[in-house]
């Protein structure tokens, strides 16, 4: 019997899980701008001023254990932004290229419907893989900035992606 993915909210429980998943793009990857791993007491902060201002955090759940998840954040601090939310997906890596990426952010764009006016993703040029996700759930790639990030000593263009909602 093929196991079922269940997509909830998540709970202060799924952090270190959430942490993982994460840190593991920041060890492995250009794709996350980070450094140096996440601490746990930045991940609890970061859920908990998450559940404070209400933006949504949900997780990809299959046999009790995370696998995936995604965030809605304010965009760069700024009240102007308010109505504008910055997307963060992250599937780990041995459930990828299955759906997850896809039905995660679904289901993140409809929780925001109504709520945000343009969703944006912030998206490493080179991320094929979340190219493709945002560009099949309506994101537009709207501009590539020239090297302005850098890590593992080398210089990364930046696409900015966006999606205006009903
Ligand atoms: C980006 C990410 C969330 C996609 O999740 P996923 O569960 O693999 O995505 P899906 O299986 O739903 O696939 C979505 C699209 O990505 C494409 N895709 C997935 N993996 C891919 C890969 N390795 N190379 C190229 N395309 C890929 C799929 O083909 C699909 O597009 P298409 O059907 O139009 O061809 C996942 O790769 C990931 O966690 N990457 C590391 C963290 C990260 O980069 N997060 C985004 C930061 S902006």
């Amino acid at each position: 019997m093929k196991d079922k993915i269940s997509i909830r909210p998540a709970k202060a429980a799924d952090v270190p899980e959430i942490n993982a998943i994460l840190n593991y793009a920041v060890m492995h990857t250009n794709y996350n701008l980070n450094t140096r791993p996440r601490s746990e007491e930045k991940a609890v902060e970061w859920f908990e001023s998450h559940m404070r201002e209400n933006y949504p955090v949900i997780v990809a759940q299959l046999q009790g254990k995370v696998i995936g998840w995604a965030s809605l954040s304010h965009f760069r601090e700024y009240s102007g932004y308010d109505s504008t939310a910055e997307v963060s997906i992250y599937v780990s890596a041995d459930h990828r290229h299955k759906g997850i990426g896809t039905t995660l952010l679904t289901t993140l764009i409809t929780m925001a419907e109504g709520r945000y006016h343009c969703l944006i993703a912030v998206v490493t040029d080179n991320n094929w893989a979340s190219l493709a996700l945002h560009t099949r759930c309506g994101f537009i790639a709207n501009t590539t900035f020239r090297e302005i990030g850098f890590k593992n000593n080398t210089y990364i263009d930046i696409t900015f992606m966006t999606k205006l909602l009903k």
